[in-house]
């Protein structure tokens, strides 16, 4: 299972402008046009709860598209589930690759927050990051990983610059 994970931030790392959860507000159009594309090439985009909760005004559901929403209360959110297209769990990111790749899956789109990016990255199960850094500085604001020791290794793949007012999109794989 490839797992590539697509988040924008500023240039000092924060995935939020201060406590605000919405991001289009401050990320460029062109950091937008490519996320959604990235939404568009994959069938599995796994993401937090709260970043769920977050986006979920943006969130166009489709058949088979399936957006994995982390949480450690999925029978809250029994309701608002969807079969095949929006569901809940309280399963690790093991469990959830190995899930997945019994269904079939082969790549998946890891769309945050931090603190599901950190589980992720804790059991090495990143293969691919696509960073998109807007020229700016908050200062304020929810960081990439949570506040964790990790130690990871990543190699640069490319380097676009995405428009005039300079904002970049990374792309590196993890070392392995
Ligand atoms: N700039 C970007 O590209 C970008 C991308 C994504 C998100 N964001 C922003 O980041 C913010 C959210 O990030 P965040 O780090 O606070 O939260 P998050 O990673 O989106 O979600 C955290 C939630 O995940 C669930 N969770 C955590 N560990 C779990 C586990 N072991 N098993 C099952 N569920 C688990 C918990 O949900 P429960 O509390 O329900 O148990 C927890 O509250 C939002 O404001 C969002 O807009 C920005």
């Amino acid at each position: 299972m490839k797992v590539i994970l697509g988040m924008v931030m500023s240039v000092d790392g924060k995935t939020t402008r201060h406590n605000a959860p919405d991001i289009y507000h401050w990320s460029s159009k062109e950091d937008q046009k490519h996320f959604f594309s990235l939404v568009e090439k994959h069938d599995v985009i796994v993401m937090g709860r709260r970043t769920y909760e977050a986006s979920r005004p943006v969130i166009r559901l489709t058949p088979g598209k399936l957006r994995l929403i982390m949480t450690r209360s999925p029978e809250e959110f029994k309701k608002e589930a969807v079969p095949g297209q929006l569901e809940f769990t309280a399963a690790s990111p093991g469990e959830i690759i190995s899930g997945l790749s019994q269904k079939g899956y082969s790549e998946i789109l890891l769309a945050g927050g931090g603190e599901i990016n950190t589980l992720f990255l804790k059991e090495n199960l990143v293969n691919e990051l696509y960073l998109t850094i807007e020229p700016k500085v908050f200062g304020l604001g929810n960081p990439l990983v949570a506040a964790e020791a990790l130690d990871i290794n990543l190699s640069l793949e490319s380097v676009e610059k995405l428009n005039i007012e300079g904002t970049l999109l990374l792309k590196y794989s993890v070392a392995s």
